[in-house]
C-alpha cells in the first residue's frame, strides 16, 4: 500500500470520533484531505455537523462538498479538530506547517476541546526535528529575524540554519495571513519546550510549527494496521 492509501486509512478511523452536532476543526494538507471528503460524503448522507477549516485552501474545499462552514468568529469554541502532522512523538507533541497553514491549524486546534491527529506510519519519531521546523514570521526584518531564530534554536541545543521558504517561482512562499516562513533544519529537538518558549519571545515570530500539548489523540495507519494512541490527563 502506499503513504496516501494509509493516510485515508487514519482519516476513516478518524471519523469514528465525529458525533452529530459537533463543531469540528478541519486541518490542511494531504492527510487532512482525506477526512475532509469523507466527511463530506458523511453530511451529504445526512450527518449534521459544523466545520471551521484552517486554511483557504480548505475552506474553498469544504464548500464544494457541501459541509456546513463558519469561523472562529461566530463560533470560538470547538469540540474536536482533525488534522494532519509532519512529525509526531510519543507525547504526541508535533511538527507541523509542512504545508504553510501552521498559524490557521494552530488557533483552530487551540479553540477545541480535543485535537485528533491523523497520520501514516512514517511522521511517527522517537524525537522531533528531522522535519524542518516551519516558522511563521512577519516579512518586515526578515532577515534579523531568521537570525534570532538560529540563535533561539542553537541555544535551545538544536543549532541549525533557518532558510526562506520559496515558491516554485522562486517568491518568497507567503501564508494565508500574509507572512513569510523559515525552515529551520535543525535535525533534532532535545527540548521542544524550551524552543517553543525562545522562538515565541522573538519580536517578528508570528507562530512556529511546534504543537506542544494540543493533541490529545494520534490515529497512525501503516502495514502493521491502524493505533489509536490517547493521551491520558
Ligand atoms: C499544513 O500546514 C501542515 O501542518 C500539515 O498538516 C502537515 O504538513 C501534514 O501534511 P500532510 O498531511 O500533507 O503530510
Amino acid at each position: 500500500m502506499k503513504a496516501d492509501d494509509y493516510k485515508r486509512q487514519a482519516a476513516a478511523r478518524a471519523l469514528d470520533f465525529v458525533e452529530p452536532g459537533m463543531r469540528l476543526g478541519l486541518g490542511t494538507g494531504s492527510t487532512a484531505v482525506h477526512f475532509v471528503d469523507l466527511l463530506g460524503a458523511r453530511v451529504r448522507a445526512g450527518l449534521d455537523v459544523v466545520g471551521v477549516p484552517t486554511s483557504h485552501v480548505t475552506r474553498a474545499h469544504a464548500e464544494r462538498l457541501g459541509i456546513p462552514l463558519t469561523t472562529l468568529d461566530d463560533m470560538p469554541e470547538l469540540d474536536l479538530t482533525v488534522d494532519g502532522a509532519d512529525e509526531i512523538a510519543p507525547d504526541l507533541s508535533l511538527i507541523k506547517g509542512g504545508g504553510g497553514a501552521l498559524l490557521g491549524e494552530k488557533i483552530v486546534a487551540a479553540a477545541s476541546a480535543r485535537m485528533l491527529v491523523i497520520a501514516d506510519h512514517t511522521k511517527w519519531v522517537a524525537l522531533l526535528g528531522h522535519f524542518p521546523l516551519p516558522v511563521e514570521v512577519v516579512p518586515f526584518g526578515v532577515g534579523a529575524t531568521r537570525r534570532a531564530v538560529e540563535a533561539a534554536a542553537a541555544d535551545a541545543a538544536a543549532p541549525g540554519p533557518a532558510q526562506l521558504r520559496r515558491d516554485k517561482d522562486g517568491h518568497p512562499f507567503v501564508t494565508d495571513g500574509g507572512h513569510f516562513i523559515l525552515d529551520a533544519a535543525l535535525q533534532r529537538i532535545p527540548r521542544p519546550d524550551v524552543l517553543a518558549a525562545r522562538l515565541a519571545a522573538i519580536p517578528g515570530v508570528v507562530e512556529h510549527g511546534l504543537f506542544i500539548g494540543l493533541a490529545r489523540i494520534a490515529v497512525i495507519a501503516g502495514p502493521e494496521g491502524i493505533d489509536v494512541i490517547e493521551k491520558s490527563g
